[in-house]
């Protein structure tokens, strides 16, 4: 049985409290299913997630399928070039149309052909057959094209919104993209997209990806060696997001003796003296080193359930050489060793959460941004 104090906001003002002063979200939060339909209505409904790269639907007719917050979506380009997210629900009875997951090998299509009674869809989602139907009164095709959601993208990236009302996502991303502009994103092609389902709740998985404070215990035998000074970095704007930079010597890419790409050309300032670890809320994560990009997309699937959609980048340039595959795979490695000990840490920690016993606890300096993401959440979960 839920609290019925679920959504009292007194219920929250230890974690309204300033970072040092304040505990965690209750036990709940991470479990309950009202809190997680208040979570997916008002934080996923709304705002900005990044699904993808353009490069991952190169031609036209391209597409993938991605379920989103409740939502089934198809990201495909169209026949004049554009990049564009339909949802994937027949306008007819209702029927899943097409399914090709990221990470899958891309989908290709001249049209979407419903399997069910073969209603046929244009990519720029408009009804171009509906064989059968010649007798059904006050029909008209043009009124029954598949709906669209929200789609914008930004240096390569796929960004989609259900939610009409939202800011551009330019506004969504304030000076990010300007902080960003050194490690020239768009001339990135994402080589690699693996797919995790972890038995925790979404924020479990992103709180733990943003702070430090685990590092020497959960990845004692990977990166807990690179020593790294941590500081915060705030938007300057409006911006949606919050950061740590790492300063550190070499890459945080590679485990130690492994080889690899030379920096990233046109790297400069501090980009070129550590790492960046991004989350754009609520839960497109970016870790951006010297030498490499790698991203995580964490999608709801229950209170208790997340997949978690890791995509690997390099620079156009680096795919082109003979040694790419062997180099990148010490990457690969890198990353994948990684992402398990933290997919293993957020089941195992779920599971403690699962306990009566379970209560909020305090927070170390090195979790700013576990504390930033959960009144994030709690302005929007309370709000409205
Ligand atoms: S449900 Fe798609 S054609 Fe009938
Ligand atoms: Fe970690």
């Amino acid at each position: 049985m839920s609290d019925p104090s679920l959504f009292d906001p007194a219920r929250y003002a230890p974690v309204r409290r300033p970072l040092l002063d304040a505990s965690g979200l209750p036990a709940d939060c991470y479990r309950d299913e009202r809190f997680f339909q208040r979570e997916l209505a008002q934080v996923f409904g709304r705002g900005w997630l990044m699904l993808g790269r353009e490069d991952m639907v190169p031609e036209r007719g391209d597409f993938f399928t991605v379920d989103h917050a409740g939502a089934a979506l198809i990201v495909l380009r169209d026949h004049d070039g554009r990049v564009r997210a339909l949802h994937n629900v027949c306008r007819h009875r209702g029927a899943r149309l097409v399914d090709v997951p990221a990470g899958a090998a891309t989908g290709r299509t001249a049209s979407i052909v419903c399997p069910y009674h073969a209603w046929s869809f244009a990519l720029d989602g408009s009804l171009r057959a509906c064989v059968g139907m010649e007798d059904t009164r006050a029909f008209d095709k043009a009124d029954w094209p598949l709906a669209a959601a929200r789609c914008e993208t930004w240096a390569g990236f796929v960004w989609v919104s259900l939610d009409d009302a939202a800011p551009p996502l330019l506004d969504w991303l304030g000076e990010l993209p300007e902080r960003l502009a050194p490690y020239r994103l768009q001339d990135m092609v994402a080589t690699r997209v693996v797919t995790h389902d972890v038995e925790c709740n979404w924020k479990t998985w992103v709180e733990n990806f943003m702070e430090g404070y685990h590092i020497p215990t959960v990845h004692r035998s990977t990166i807990s060696k690179l020593k790294a000074v941590n500081h915060p970095e705030e938007p300057r704007g409006n911006g949606q997001y919050t950061a740590i930079f790492e300063q550190h010597d070499g890459t945080l890419a590679l485990l130690p003796g492994d080889a690899g790409f030379p920096p990233i050309e046109g790297l400069d300032g501090e980009s070129v003296r550590g790492s960046r670890f991004m989350l754009v809320y609520p839960t497109t994560m970016f870790a951006l080193t010297v030498d490499a990009m790698w991203c995580f997309q964490c999608l709801p699937l229950a209170p208790e359930r997340t997949r978690i959609v890791h995509t690997s980048l390099f620079p156009r340039s680096r795919t082109a050489r003979p040694d790419f595959e062997a180099l990148a795979a010490n990457y690969y490695k890198r990353q994948d060793r990684v992402v398990k000990e933290d997919n293993d840490i957020a089941a195992w920690q779920q599971r403690g959460l699962r306990s009566p016993m379970a209560r909020p606890g305090r927070f170390a300096t090195k979790e700013r941004i576990v504390h930033a993401l959960d009144n994030w959440i709690l302005d929007r979960v309370l709000g409205e």
